[in-house]
């Protein structure tokens, strides 16, 4: 699966994206990212490579201008499964279903927005949907991005060493939340693991599992 995230700032995924199963993904050829700068499509012409103007009808802030978007997109070579996100506040909110659609394409070329955001014409012309991470209002769409691309590689086969650690967790049936997890040491300032878990009766250990998985309102 191939990630194309368009972005001003292409320094700041370095680092996450380095690091655990996103390098072990990426070593074992299981998805590949790339990261297009989105001032390398400013006008040529113009020596500070400006990506955005302020907004038709007046108001706060810039908006990131629709030229520069459709040049990018257009200089990236489409796979036959690809679909273009762009992240917005108003866009679908995010969730774990969402991730298991997605992960069936080969491509996801996402859009990060910045400032006050896009010009509306790349939300009617040059998208296939538009996703928020939740209702709050982020500084730019580079966590959506990484939101996004950490959510389904960890879905993808080959990434997680226990398949079942993707099967048995939250999200993973509708409404459900996982149990309550422990580990060493059993007590640690009086503060007890449930005896159940330490008594390897496998049945009684489920059936605590089962009651303590949390619904979602
Ligand atoms: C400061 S925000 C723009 C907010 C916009 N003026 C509004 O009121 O909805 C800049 C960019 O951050 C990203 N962003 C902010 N909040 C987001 C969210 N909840 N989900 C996805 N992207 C978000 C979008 O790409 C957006 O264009």
């Amino acid at each position: 699966m191939q990630f194309n995230i368009i972005t001003i700032f292409p320094d700041i995924f370095e680092s996450y994206f380095s690091k655990a199963m996103i390098k072990r993904a990426q070593d074992k050829k299981i998805i590949k990212i790339k990261i297009a700068d989105l001032r390398k499509y400013a006008d040529k012409n113009d020596p500070h490579k400006s990506v955005d103007d302020t907004p038709y009808g007046g108001g706060a802030g810039m908006v990131l201008m629709v030229e520069p978007i459709y040049k990018v997109l257009k200089s990236i070579r489409r796979k036959k499964k690809s679909r273009v996100i762009l992240f917005s506040a108003r866009g679908k909110t995010l969730i774990q279903k969402d991730l298991q659609r997605l992960k069936k394409y080969d491509q996801l070329i996402m859009i990060c927005g910045r400032y006050e955001g896009v010009d509306n014409r790349v939300a009617e012309h040059l998208i296939d949907e538009e996703i928020s991470i939740g209702n709050y209002v982020l500084t730019g769409g580079e966590i959506p991005a990484m939101v996004l691309v950490d959510g389904i590689t960890r879905l993808l086969p080959g990434v997680l060493g226990n398949i079942e650690s993707a099967q048995d967790e939250s999200f993973a049936k509708e409404g459900e939340l996982e149990y309550p997890q422990y580990t060493k040491p059993e007590n640690f300032k009086s503060w007890q693991v449930p005896p159940v878990l330490l008594s390897g009766h496998h049945q009684e250990i489920k059936l605590w599992r089962d009651k303590h998985k949390r619904k979602i309102q």
